[in-house]
């Protein structure tokens, strides 16, 4: 074969070279075409082979042309590498990929017990205007729910709150709560005046189940001592909280009553939620539902706490937050709201 042929050779083994390169899809197909086109049998190493057949002059000029068809054909190997790489990795991201996505399951949202959320409700109601929230225990001392609170042993009005005892250290001095008043006295003890405390919690009384009474139940007391304060200062502060619960239609009143921790004292009901006040099941007839008690806080109690009732004065009130829940929410029977009976309670 001349020089010339071979160097035509080496260009054309060059472009099918190219073609099958271009044309390998995938690793192992261009691992192929490059043994073909660049490896031992190739035909470029076929021309390489004629070299010696050529006359001396001419064989640099082929020389050149197969290193040039090498050169190209490496290059575009390279490449093409390049490429299929990235689709292979490309591809293999996508058949690797782990779905982590949590769900499918619709979990039904929760919320809080309507007693709970009436209960916050009160809070705020007394935040606003100016109270501080306290605590006290749910297993009494006789001393804080009765005795400090005015009610010598042997009382009348202790048999007003059945008392549930607790057998422990003296006989009858350990009960549970029968309301949240014995909080006043705690936190008369632990501060001096002026106070102004909210005291809500569960209380216990001896009492059989019926559609508006339960042995267990949530009261929240109010104190305020200062100098000063009047009956008129307690009028107003459960108007502004009835109003601010109920909206501005709503009315309260106030009758005489005794408690005694408490000298004036006083029953307050407000106008019936379902009937506005013309009368209907909920109220009686009467136009009117109570809510608590109320009163001045009487001297006896200042001393046995060591407020002085020379300079303070003070009123204190105390009502059923489930009460209030079954009016708010016209709940018929107070069963309800503690049999735990989900389908009661999604309607909140
Ligand atoms: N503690 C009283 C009750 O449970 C309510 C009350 C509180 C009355 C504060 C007067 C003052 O019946």
């Amino acid at each position: 074969m001349s020089a010339a042929d071979l160097v035509a050779r080496a260009e054309s083994v060059a472009r099918e070279g190219a073609e099958a390169i271009a044309a390998a899809g995938s690793l192992d197909a261009l691992a192929d075409a490059e043994r073909r086109y660049l490896g031992r049998s190739s035909p470029l190493h076929e021309v390489r082979e004629a070299i010696k057949t050529v006359e001396p002059a001419a064989r640099a000029e082929v020389g050149r042309a197969l290193s040039a068809a090498r050169a190209r054909l490496e290059e575009l190997a390279a490449g093409r590498r390049t490429e299929l790489e990235a689709r292979a990795r490309a591809a293999s991201l996508v058949a690797e990929r782990l779905d982590l996505t949590v769900g499918g399951r619709d979990y039904r949202r929760g919320h809080l017990h309507p007693v709970t959320r009436i209960w916050r409700e009160l809070e705020d109601v007394f935040v606003g205007l100016g109270y501080r929230v306290a605590e006290g225990p749910e297993v009494e001392l006789d001393w804080y729910n009765f005795e400090a609170l005015n009610f010598p042993p042997g009382h009348p009005a202790r048999a007003m709150q059945d008392t549930l005892y607790v057998r422990l250290g003296e006989p009858e001095q350990v009960l549970l709560r029968t309301h949240t008043s014995p909080v006043q006295v705690r936190v008369m003890e632990a501060q001096r005046p002026p106070i102004y405390v909210v005291a809500p919690g569960r209380v216990f009384r001896r009492d059989t189940l019926d559609a508006r009474h339960s042995p267990v139940f949530h009261q929240i007391e109010g104190l305020a001592v200062d100098e000063g304060i009047t009956l008129g200062d307690l009028l107003g502060t459960i108007e502004s909280f009835v109003h601010a619960l109920f909206g501005r239609d709503v009315r309260a009143r106030f009758l005489p009553s005794f408690f005694p921790f408490t000298e004036p004292s006083c029953e307050f009901a407000m106008t019936c939620v379902f009937c506005e006040g013309s009368g209907c099941a909920v109220c009686s007839r009467t136009g009117w539902v109570e809510l608590g008690g109320a009163g001045m806080v009487d001297p006896n109690v200042f001393e046995a706490v060591g407020v002085d009732p020379e300079r303070y004065t003070g009123f204190a009130f105390g009502f059923g937050i489930d009460r209030l829940v079954q009016l708010l929410y016209g709940v018929d029977h107070v069963k309800h709201l503690w049999d735990g009976d989900v389908r009661f309670l999604r309607q909140f």
